[in-house]
């Protein structure tokens, strides 16, 4: 690949061996603009005061990175950040270079309101490829322009994180009410053979789905296996062979939150199931409340579609229905102030539904 201006370098930290964990952690929770869990900031200080190279080091390629210049994380989530920082080096009588004096002096004046948007920087499993695995734009305010669609949920980062675990090459995979695009931005640059559609039918959010396949295509030279299609579910009868050819997997975060929705949701996988050969669904969703997700389940069965697997990510693992638990750090970060888990349902056509 060309060496581009907005490329990043992380090979210092591969150079510090026993920190490396921690800055590896600490430089993915950055750039995906999330807070950092209170462990791993006083983890973060300490590597700091262990090593004096390493905070100049992560200001000047990472905090400061000409990637982040380009494409800001929250400005909100920066100057919590840093000042928090500050604070816990002071107290722990770490030296501070003055270079973050200014960042905090700078982000004191700057407002996310004056661009209504930052973005979210996620990074490859091996950061030694020193680029983004995917850079979604999205709005400042989680409810934007009448639509949730405009900025990135929880159970998209987890979805994403679950896609890699996959095999998609050369297959097809569609992915409901896209959002941002985050899920199906990660798969396509997962898996450059297959090709991927994101749907949505709000027009607001498919500007920004193809706003942000363009950013992936220019800045990652990814995403050139990635469509957008308008899909209102509500119009979910409708859809046939032609509309996506030979469907392989269905995927869906945080779509399950309005019980009105449910049955055309539900519909539309199922004919999108029908019309394919041999795919099932996977819907991600943010356990809030209960009672729409067994809402949800009950219109799976009323419209023939069975869940075969269930799985359950939080605190870094995945538990299976069995109880068994399988430990997995993502490289898609969310910080939420709402502590809940990702259960992912894996659906496919009922046998008896013919
Ligand atoms: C909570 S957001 C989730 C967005 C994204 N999947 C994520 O997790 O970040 C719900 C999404 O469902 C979409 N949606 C709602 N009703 C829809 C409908 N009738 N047809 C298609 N998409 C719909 C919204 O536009 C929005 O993008």
């Amino acid at each position: 690949m060309e060496n581009n201006i907005l490329d990043v370098d992380f090979s210092f930290i591969s150079e510090k061996d026993e920190l490396s964990d921690v800055l590896i952690k600490s430089t993915r929770y950055f750039f995906a603009g999330t807070s950092f869990p209170p462990d791993l900031l006083q983890e973060f200080v300490l590597a700091c005061k262990s090593d004096e190279n390493v905070l100049p080091a992560m200001l000047e390629n990472v905090f400061c990175s000409p990637l982040v210049s380009h494409f800001p994380v929250a400005k909100k989530f920066q100057r919590h950040f840093f000042k928090k920082l500050l604070r816990l080096l002071e107290e722990s009588d770490c030296e501070v270079p003055d270079k973050l004096y200014d960042i905090i002096a700078g982000s004191m004046c700057e407002s996310d309101e004056e661009r209504n948007f930052c973005h979210k920087i996620y990074l490859p499993e091996d950061l030694s490829e020193n680029r983004a695995l995917a850079i979604i734009q999205e709005s400042v305010l989680q409810l934007s322009r009448g639509t949730t669609g405009l900025s990135v949920w929880q159970a998209s980062c987890d979805l994403a994180n679950l896609m890699r675990t996959m095999y998609l090459e050369n297959k097809t995979v569609v992915e409901l009410g896209a959002g941002c695009g985050l899920a199906g931005i990660a798969t396509a640059a997962f898996f450059p053979t297959s090709t991927v559609y994101l749907t949505d039918f709000d027009e607001n959010v498919i500007d920004r789905i193809s706003s942000n396949i363009e950013i992936n295509r220019s800045q990652n030279s990814t995403c050139h296996n990635a469509h957008v299609k308008k899909l209102d579910w509500k119009e979910g009868y409708d859809l046939d062979e032609s509309t996506f050819g030979n469907v392989d997997v269905v995927i869906a975060a945080d779509v399950v939150y309005d019980r009105e929705l449910l049955r055309s949701l539900c519909v539309t996988v199922r004919r999108i199931l029908e019309t394919s050969r041999c795919s099932y669904a996977i819907f991600a969703s943010t356990l809030r409340d209960s009672a729409t997700l067994d809402s949800f389940l009950e219109t799976l069965g009323k419209t023939h579609l069975i869940v075969f697997e269930v799985l359950r990510y939080q605190n870094s693992q995945y538990t299976l229905k069995d109880g068994i638990s399988i430990p997995s750090e993502t490289i898609f970060p969310f910080c939420s102030s709402f502590d809940s888990p990702t259960i992912f349902h894996k659906v496919r056509l009922s046998p008896f539904n013919f």
